[in-house]
């Protein structure tokens, strides 16, 4: 994305200037969601905040008014496993602001319990959120480009004994995403597309792995999970006043256009880095 601000808002921030750019992030009520909408708007973007939860998302787009202007953000209640309102957050967005450049499928949860939800959630909405981006943003379709950020996890790339679903989509979220980076480049969409691996990050979502209702026979591994968070350690959330890694990761997948299909990881100790793969394949070449 071109242009670059003289000087960053906020020690530690990345310099790059959204103006002009409309954004549509889900789980955009709280955690990880929010502060990425929350540094969109901070770098001059124009934000939909797509979300299953009303009140969380209304009590945030408040509070987003009174920091950034109530015409620059505009929330929708969607659940995103629903492909009919995932379809209507994408066309409410376009009539509202009236183009798309940046999509984050970020929507996630962790439930070994109804472990169907979880893939729809976590996977299938991601893979439908892609593709919906994609027919509002593809040359192939007349769209100008843009970037699309699926969130994964380290779950993404090692297994995690107490999450053996959420592991599932979340590899599911790298591989689809590597293929269809490499499809957009090969047929010439325009359009950059990656995930992040964040490993723990400090939000609601964490609080999961303490609710037996949730985890089912996987809450066994409570104690266990502790242990790993001590051992990884949190990274933080924040986006207002000091962005996080994970946010500082978002806005490096937006400067640099190089990055298509790369993974990023982004832990306490080794900050953000990518999964480096073997080339196994030849892609095939399309004329
Ligand atoms: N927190 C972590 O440690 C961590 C680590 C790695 C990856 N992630 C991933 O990051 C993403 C965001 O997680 P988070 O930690 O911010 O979680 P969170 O629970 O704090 O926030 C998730 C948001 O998604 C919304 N949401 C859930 N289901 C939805 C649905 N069906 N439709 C629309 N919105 C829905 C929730 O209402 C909530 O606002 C998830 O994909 C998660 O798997 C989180």
């Amino acid at each position: 994305m071109e242009g670059r601000r003289e000087e960053p808002a906020v020690p530690g921030d990345t310099q790059i200037d959204l103006t002009g750019k409309v954004a549509l992030v889900t789980g955009a009520a709280q955690g990880i969601g929010r502060s990425f909408t929350e540094a969109l708007l901070r770098h001059g973007a124009k934000v939909a905040l797509v979300d299953s939860n009303k009140s969380i998302g209304e009590d945030c787009k408040k509070a987003l008014d009174e920091e950034f202007g109530a015409a620059n953000s505009l929330f929708i209640t969607c659940n995103v496993g629903s492909e009919e309102q995932l379809k209507g957050a994408f066309q409410k967005t376009k009539d509202f602001f009236g183009s798309l450049d940046i999509v984050c499928n970020n929507a996630g949860i962790n439930n070994e319990n109804k472990w169907e939800q979880t893939i729809t959630v976590n996977l299938i909405s991601v893979i439908r959120g892609t593709y919906i981006a994609l027919d509002y943003m593809s040359r192939e379709n007349g769209g100008k480009g843009g970037v699309i950020v699926n969130m994964s996890s380290l779950a993404g790339l090692f297994p995690a004994a107490h999450g053996p679903v959420y592991t599932a989509t979340k590899h599911g979220v790298v591989g689809f995403t590597r293929a269809i980076a490499a499809t957009s480049k090969i047929l010439g969409y325009g359009v950059r597309i990656n995930t992040i691996c964040p490993a723990f990050v400090d939000t609601p979502l964490l609080n999961s792995v303490n609710h037996e209702e949730i985890m089912g026979k996987y809450y066994v591994f409570k104690d266990a999970v502790e242990k790993l968070i001590q051992h990884y350690g949190i990274l933080e959330n924040i986006a207002i006043c000091r962005p996080s890694l994970i946010v500082q990761g978002l806005m490096k997948i937006l400067q640099e256009d190089e990055l298509n299909g790369a993974v990023m990881k982004i832990t306490k100790s080794q900050g953000i880095h990518f999964e480096v793969y073997e080339t196994t394949l030849v892609q095939p070449e399309v004329k």
